[in-house]
């Protein structure tokens, strides 16, 4: 198997001027977004995205935008070489991995700075005034709910820097993991309301072989609060062969998953059963749901799902 070494862009005019050039040639980009240390979910993607184009560019940049200040930026894992080793294992490589140094403005005066491994970090909190950062793009309804109640600045940053990425990269094809699901369909709809011309594609999520959904997050794991954690996609299997064998009353479905989970030891921070589309709680399955779920096991916060198609 020949190792492909993709090019590493640092520079957004570079990468620009890269994706301007491939596609003068009448080449086509596919577009992954990652915030690094990668895993098998990543290259997931990655494989997805290169079944629609023909140069694919992943990008790592964990984007502080989407922390809250409280939130574990700081101890977001990160990993570039062995992130590059394992997109050089991939069958047919990648062509460029896009890792700039820092994506926002800093002004002078007025934006908070805080240092971590010599980055600026962009402030996230409201109402601050100066000449930084000061755009952000918000999905107004589909960000309200689950994420978005215990993560309020979360998704107004993924937007934004998702917008921004695409107007860097400028990808024919963009592929997003649908174990982010609330983020999948955001992204979506920024990309229809705003007229990106993109394509959206959604990835199945992959699970590890005891069926945690994989999640860079998961190093941070315990042994034994990996195998508390595994409640959660345990109670997703569950409620969905219990919806198959015809309950269809939502409350009784959600009590069941918050049951189990709180008796592994688990804390629930959501557990809803939103209709695919429009992401709005519903009652009663009738059409598409998909049952989401974030829960706490000590400092780590898991995020899941599953979908249920009506019968
Ligand atoms: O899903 C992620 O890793 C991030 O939210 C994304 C899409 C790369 C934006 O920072």
């Amino acid at each position: 198997m020949s190792i492909k070494e993709p090019k590493i862009i640092r520079n957004k005019q570079e990468m620009r001027n890269w994706s301007r050039s491939m596609r003068s040639q009448g080449k086509t980009i596919g577009f992954v977004p990652t915030m690094g240390y990668l895993h098998q979910g990543h290259l997931s993607l990655i494989t997805e995205s290169q079944k629609h184009t023909q140069l694919t560019v992943v990008s790592i940049y964990v984007n502080p935008g989407q922390f809250a200040v409280n939130e574990d930026l700081s101890t977001y894992p990160s990993d570039l070489l062995g992130d590059i080793e394992k997109l050089k294992s991939l069958p047919n490589g990648v062509d460029v991995v896009f890792n700039p140094q820092n994506l926002y403005h800093y002004g002078e005066f007025g934006v908070m700075r805080r240092n971590f491994k010599d980055e600026k970090i962009v402030s996230c909190l409201e109402g601050e005034v100066g000449f930084g950062h000061e755009t952000w793009v918000r999905v107004e309804n589909l960000e309200k709910g689950m994420c978005g109640m215990s993560r309020p600045v979360f998704f107004r940053g993924v937007a934004s820097v998702v917008a921004k990425l695409f107007n860097i990269v400028e990808p024919d094809v963009a592929v997003f993991g649908k174990k982010d699901y609330q983020q999948w369909k955001i992204i979506q709809r920024m990309v229809r309301d705003l007229d990106f011309d993109v394509k959206v594609i959604g990835s199945e999520l992959m699970r590890d072989e005891d069926g945690l959904a994989m999640s860079s997050r998961n190093v941070h794991l315990s042994p034994q609060q990996r195998k508390q954690a595994l409640s959660i996609s345990r109670s997703l299997f569950e409620a969905k062969s219990a919806a198959k064998k015809g309950e269809t009353i939502c409350s009784e479905l959600r009590r069941s998953v918050i049951e189990c989970i709180e008796f592994a030891g688990g804390k629930i921070d959501y557990v809803e059963i939103v209709d695919q589309e429009s992401l709005e709680a519903v009652e009663e399955i009738k059409n598409g749901v998909v049952v989401c779920i974030a829960a706490w096991f000590g400092k780590v916060r898991l995020i899941d799902n599953m979908e249920i198609d009506a019968s």
